[in-house]
């Protein structure tokens, strides 16, 4: 069907541009000579004249004849030479020709492949027809009732990204078989779709235990990215590409981002490791210095500030901007 669409536009488009082109380049207007036809005739009476002269009078009249003579010569020239621009513009005239036949085809092809719609457009013929084919899925899955009938109409829905309809569907097909993996997993999708990523990864994750498609893991991993488990995203898209799912590229660069999330450091987390970690500890657990985490100073930021701009016995004043160390006591509240 959309071929069909493409064939009618492409078409139409050749066949414009096809009929545009002469006009882009109008021919040059030259002075037309005046009456070739009646030159002739002039001649022939001069010929005939030019026998009975003799003296200036026949000398004048050969002149004339001679003019004449050399003027139908250029008009011969310049017929011939419109010959030859009419025999080269003969290809653009084919072209119109074919233009014209696919056209002729297109609108065949449209007439006998289309639902004929008094007025609608083809946009609007795909999508009818596409309501159509889900209302009669509908209308079988309510008579048959069985799994297998709304597994197709949700399919169909899933397929038209009518995301309601498609959940509405996989529901029942859950209702009446609990243990339809298809329909877990795409409900799992369609949660996802709605923003509720954490639902979506409880549902995935049992899903994808049971039957590993893909699909299901493909989505499992961004619901865990979407709610910041980047570990488990990463696990999940990585069985993805190991059960042959199919948008490796796209896969590995997610991995890649949430392994890019896993190392990035807070900035106060990065200041701590550079300036206070080799005597405080990684964690602040502890080691030259005391240990840092849960320290009740820390609740006085005051004290700490005093403490890092001016050293304390053991501990040497340690530099640092006002906003790296803004960055460095929130995230000295989260050890
Ligand atoms: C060269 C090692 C060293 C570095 C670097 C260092 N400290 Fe200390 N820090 C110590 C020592 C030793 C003490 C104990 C000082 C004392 O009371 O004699 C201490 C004490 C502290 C105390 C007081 C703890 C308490 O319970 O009284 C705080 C707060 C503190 N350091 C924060 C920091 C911060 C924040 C950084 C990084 C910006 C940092 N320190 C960097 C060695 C260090």
């Amino acid at each position: 069907m959309i071929l069909v669409y493409l064939a009618v536009v492409g078409s139409l488009l050749l066949a414009l541009a096809v009929v545009l082109a002469p006009l882009r380049k109008a021919p040059r207007p030259f002075p037309e000579n005046p009456r070739p036809q009646e030159l002739r005739i002039e001649l022939e009476a001069l010929k005939r004249e030019v026998k009975e002269l003799s003296g200036p009078e026949r000398v004048r009249l050969l002149k004339r004849i001679a003019w004449i003579e050399r003027e139908l010569g250029i008009v011969r020239q310049r017929e011939a030479a419109r010959a030859d621009r009419a025999r080269v513009r003969f290809p653009a005239w084919g072209a119109l020709l074919l233009a014209a036949g696919g056209i002729v085809l297109a609108a065949v092809l449209v007439q006998y492949t289309l639902p004929r719609l008094p007025g609608g457009t083809v946009t609007e013929a795909f999508a009818l027809e596409e309501a159509r084919t889900l209302r009669s899925l509908q209308a079988r899955a309510e008579r048959e009732n069985t799994p297998e009938a709304w597994l197709a109409y949700a399919d169909y829905a899933f397929e038209l990204r009518d995301l309601e309809r498609a959940a509405q569907g996989y529901a029942r097909v859950i209702e009446l078989d609990p243990r339809n993996p298809r329909a877990y997993r795409r409900y799992g999708m369609i949660l996802f779709f709605a923003g509720r990523a954490k639902e979506a990864a409880e549902i995935l994750s049992v899903v994808t235990r049971v039957d590993p498609d893909p699909e299901g893991l493909l989505f499992l991993g961004n619901a865990y990215f979407q709610l910041g488990e980047y570990e488990r995203a990463i696990a999940a898209w990585k069985e993805y590409l190991s059960r042959g799912g199919e948008s490796r590229e796209r896969v590995e660069s997610l991995i890649e981002a949430a392994r890019a999330r896993l190392t990035a450091r807070s900035p106060g987390e990065a200041v701590f490791a550079q300036k206070c970690a080799a005597c405080h500890g990684a964690q602040g657990e502890g080691g030259i210095g005391p240990k840092l985490a849960k320290n009740p100073i820390l609740n006085v930021p005051e004290a700490v500030i005093e403490i890092v701009r001016n050293g304390r016995g053991a501990m040497p004043a340690i530099p640092m901007t006002d906003e790296e160390m803004t960055a460095l006591l929130a995230f000295l509240r989260e050890l």
